[in-house]
C-alpha cells in the first residue's frame, strides 16, 4: 500500500537515501531541509510523481507546526517520519562554545522532538511509523563527541519512551543507530584511518543505512527498538 512518508534531512546524505527507497517502492515522500531549493531538488529526482520539497529548520517550533498544516493540507495524512536532519559540532567539552552545545542539542534531539508530536495528529486515525537517527555514539560515548552523543542517546530514550506511549494507537517508533557513513558529515574523515577500528573494515553506504530504516518502517510487530548499523564499530568502541 501506498503511504505519504516525511523525510526530515531528506535532501543529503542518509536522508535522501531513505527517500529515495520509499520511492522506488511506490510512497510519495515530502522531503524537508533548511534549504529549500534543495530539499525540492532532491524531491525532483525520485522516481514516480507528485514528491514534495519543503523549507523548514526542524529546530524551531513555529516552522515544523507550519510544515505539518502544509502537508496535511495538500498531501494528506502522514505514514511514514524519518527524522534525518541532524548536525555535528565535535570538541572536547573544554572547548565546546554555549552555542554550538544549543544548536546540537535544538536539531538532533528537540527537532526529533517536535516532528514526533506534530506528526501524531495525523497518524491518530490510520497508524504509522517513525524512525529516529541516533548513532552508534550515542550508544558507546565517543571523547570529543560528548554532546552530540548525548543529543543521540536522549534521542534512544526519547523513542523508547514514545514507543510505549503511542503503540496502542499502531503508531511504531524505532532508531537505527548508524556507524560511520560516506556523507558530508564524515567528509573530513580518512576512511583507510578509521576504516581500521570497523569489523567490516569500511565506511557505510547512506544506502545501507536506508535498508535498515525501511525494514524497521515495514515491520508492524518492531517497536521501540535500536538498530544499529555500523559495520561492527559497536563492538570495537
Ligand atoms: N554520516 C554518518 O557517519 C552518521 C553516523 C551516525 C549518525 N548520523 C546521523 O544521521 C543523520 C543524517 O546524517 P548525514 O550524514 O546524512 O548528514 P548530512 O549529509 O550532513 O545531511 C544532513 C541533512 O540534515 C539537514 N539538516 C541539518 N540541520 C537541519 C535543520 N536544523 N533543520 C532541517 N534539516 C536540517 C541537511 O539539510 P540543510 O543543511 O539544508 O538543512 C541535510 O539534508 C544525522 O542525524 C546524523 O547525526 C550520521
Amino acid at each position: 500500500m501506498s503511504r505519504l512518508g516525511v523525510v526530515f534531512g531528506g535532501s543529503r546524505g542518509i536522508g535522501r537515501a531513505v527517500a529515495q527507497l520509499l520511492a522506488q517502492r511506490g510512497h510519495r515522500v515530502v522531503v524537508i531541509s533548511r534549504n529549500q531549493e534543495a530539499a525540492q531538488a532532491t524531491a525532483d529526482t525520485l522516481s514516480g510523481a507528485e514528491h514534495v520539497g519543503l523549507g523548514c529548520d526542524i529546530s524551531k517550533e513555529q516552522e515544523v507546526q507550519r510544515a505539518f498544516d502544509t502537508i496535511t493540507k495538500t498531501c494528506g495524512a502522514v505514514g511514514y517520519l524519518v527524522n534525518a536532519a541532524g548536525i555535528n559540532r565535535d570538541a572536547l567539552l573544554m572547548r565546546c562554545k554555549s552555542e554550538d552545545m544549543v544548536s546540537v542539542l535544538h536539531t538532533n534531539l528537540l527537532g526529533s522532538m517536535l516532528t514526533c508530536r506534530a506528526v501524531l495528529r495525523s497518524m491518530l486515525s490510520n497508524g504509522g511509523a517513525i524512525v529516529n537517527i541516533g548513532s552508534v555514539v550515542g550508544v558507546k560515548g565517543n571523547a570529543g563527541q560528548s554532546v552530540y552523543s548525548a543529543s543521540k542517546a536522549g534521542l534512544e530514550g526519547f523513542t523508547r519512551s514514545l514507543a510505549k506511549e503511542v503503540a496502542s494507537r499502531n503508531i511504531r517508533v524505532n532508531l537505527v543507530a548508524p556507524g560511520l557513513i560516506r556523507t558530508d558529515m564524515t567528509a573530513g574523515l580518512k576512511e583507510e584511518e578509521y576504516g581500521k577500528r570497523i569489523p567490516l573494515g569500511r565506511f557505510g553506504d547512506p544506502q545501507e543505512v536506508a535498508h535498515a530504516v525501511l525494514f524497521l518502517l515495514e515491520s508492524p510487530y518492531i517497536t521501540g527498538h535500536v538498530l544499529l548499523v555500523d559495520g561492527g564499530l559497536q563492538l570495537t568502541m
